[in-house]
């Protein structure tokens, strides 16, 4: 897609982040916009400026944990504009933990949030991009955490690789189909946004204060170290244009720290080799991602 004006994109997770900031990206090139999220006082104050920069928007308190509530996004949205043209599924979480203490109920919280919102958007969206003259473009924001590995996560990690795989195989479907939808996947690592505020969406269905675990030292600790690293990630400035240039040039993986690609190729070369993975050699390319400048195009 190359042409963005009176185009319709649809966003989840579009009051923080990188949802926020596809948002005003999309405003500014005369998008109209179907804006959803679980924090409406947030949601609100992105439609407000949206619609400042004169962009035309539809404002959709969302909890994309909830199937029946992304089907209610994706009608809404339709109601008001008649056509998606870009779906944006940017909405998710992040829960560190390791496997054996972190609770059942946030496996389920991240799945359903990182993974399920996608599936969700996904059955409703690409019939009605299937039907439209221009067809469609999708990105969903997975991650660096879905083309290599690192500790402290496994949940993160499981729903990631999820989101890859699936946009790969659904990729495969549609060039079956010979559909005009084009599928991203967005695999950024570290970037300045309020991912490490995950706690804040956390809908009530998935909270349980009685479990000792959220008041333990090792809850605290990996709340600290995801905010660390999302608080010394790359600047978000600089991820719209890379996005919408993706989006012109058709690009399925949108990969915004070049520094750790070389971890990707040395993830691929120790599959072949039977290796596993490597705590050092982790650390240290991970250490190298912090405040890295994304790959010029
Ligand atoms: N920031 C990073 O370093 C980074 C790196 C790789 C991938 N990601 C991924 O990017 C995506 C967006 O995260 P972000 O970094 O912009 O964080 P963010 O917290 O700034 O934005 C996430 C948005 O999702 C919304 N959300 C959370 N739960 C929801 C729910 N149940 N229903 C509807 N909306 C919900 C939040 O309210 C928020 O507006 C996530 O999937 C995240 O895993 C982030």
């Amino acid at each position: 897609m190359d042409n963005f004006k009176d185009r319709v994109i649809l966003i989840t997770g579009s009051a923080h982040g990188f949802g926020a900031a596809i948002a005003k990206e999309a405003a500014q090139r005369g998008m109209k916009l179907a804006l959803a999220d679980i924090d409406e006082p947030a949601l609100k104050d992105i439609y407000d400026e949206v619609t400042t920069l004169g962009a035309d928007a539809e404002m959709i308190p969302t909890d994309v944990t909830e199937e029946t509530a992304v089907d209610n996004a994706v009608a809404t949205t339709m109601k008001r504009f008649g056509q998606i043209d870009v779906l944006v599924n940017s909405a998710g979480v992040a829960v560190p933990g390791s496997i054996w203490e972190l609770p059942t109920r946030d496996w389920e919280w991240i799945l359903h949030a990182d993974v399920m919102s996608q599936v969700y958007a996904l059955q409703q969206v690409i019939p009605i991009m299937m039907k439209q003259p221009d067809g469609g473009d999708i990105i969903n924001v997975a991650s660096m955490a879905g083309l290599i590995t690192s500790p402290l996560m496994p949940a993160y990690y499981a729903s990631k690789f999820a989101s890859v795989g699936m946009t790969e195989a659904v990729e495969y479907d549609l060039q079956a189909a010979k559909a005009n939808v084009r599928m991203h996947v967005f695999c950024p690592a570290f970037v300045q946004t309020d991912l490490y505020h995950s706690e804040q969406h956390r809908p009530a269905k998935y909270t349980n204060t009685s479990d000792p675990y959220y008041t333990s030292k090792v809850f605290k600790d990996g709340q600290k170290f995801a905010e660390n690293d999302i608080k010394t990630g790359m600047s978000i400035n600089t991820i719209p244009a890379l996005i919408f240039t993706a989006l012109e040039k058709n690009e399925f993986y949108i990969l915004s720290h070049p520094a750790v690609n070389p971890l990707i190729v040395a993830r691929a070369q120790g599959i072949v080799n039977g290796q596993g993975p490597d705590l050092n050699l982790i650390t240290k390319y991970l250490d190298k991602t912090h405040g890295e400048k994304p790959a010029a195009k």
